[in-house]
């Protein structure tokens, strides 16, 4: 099992798009194991971003995930990270296939409503970076494991 972030950008609760985003992942079969609506310190931002900090578009990043709260939300499945970053679309929500959340509910290459993890990598620093070293996270095990995944898959 594999853990990423996903981050509900400030146009995903200023359109009211928390409810549906999140029941994409639910009805999935993600298993939510942290959940957090914050205003985020611009410090935590300009860290969660710093990959893009030489970009031309990286002030208006900042000032944009700054702009109001954000919902920081940590799932977990097999194959997290690609499966979340199949269900959010392409980058640029005008060129986002429907059926992904920015291609359902977004236009904008900037206001695109959600983060998600690129990487093992990066998913472990951004976790640690929003819930904490030790991990601000719930272990539990949802009764219907056994139906998301066969036994195989779970052994
Ligand atoms: P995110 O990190 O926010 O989940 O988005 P992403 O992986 O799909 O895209 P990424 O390349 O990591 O870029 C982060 C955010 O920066 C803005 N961006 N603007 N104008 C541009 O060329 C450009 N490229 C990226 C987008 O808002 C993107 O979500
Ligand atoms: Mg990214």
């Amino acid at each position: 099992m594999e853990r990423t972030l996903v981050l509900l950008k400030p146009d995903a609760l200023q359109r009211s798009l928390v409810g549906p985003i999140l029941s994409r992942f639910e009805q999935k079969g993600l298993k939510l194991v942290g959940l957090k609506l914050r205003k985020f310190p611009d410090e935590v931002i300009k860290q969660h971003y710093s990959a893009h900090a030489e970009r031309p578009f990286y002030p208006a990043l900042v000032e944009f995930m700054t702009s109001g709260p954000v919902i920081a939300i940590a799932l977990e499945g097999k194959d997290a990270i690609t499966v979340v970053r199949g269900l959010m679309g392409k980058t640029n929500s005008a060129q986002a296939d429907p059926g992904t959340i920015r291609g359902d509910y977004a236009m904008s290459f900037s206001n695109n409503l959600v983060h998600g993890s690129d990487s093992p990598e990066a998913s472990v620093t951004e976790l640690a970076l929003f819930f904490g070293e030790d991990g601000d996270l719930v272990d539990w095990t949802p009764d219907q494991t056994t139906w998301v995944y066969s036994g195989e898959e779970l052994s």
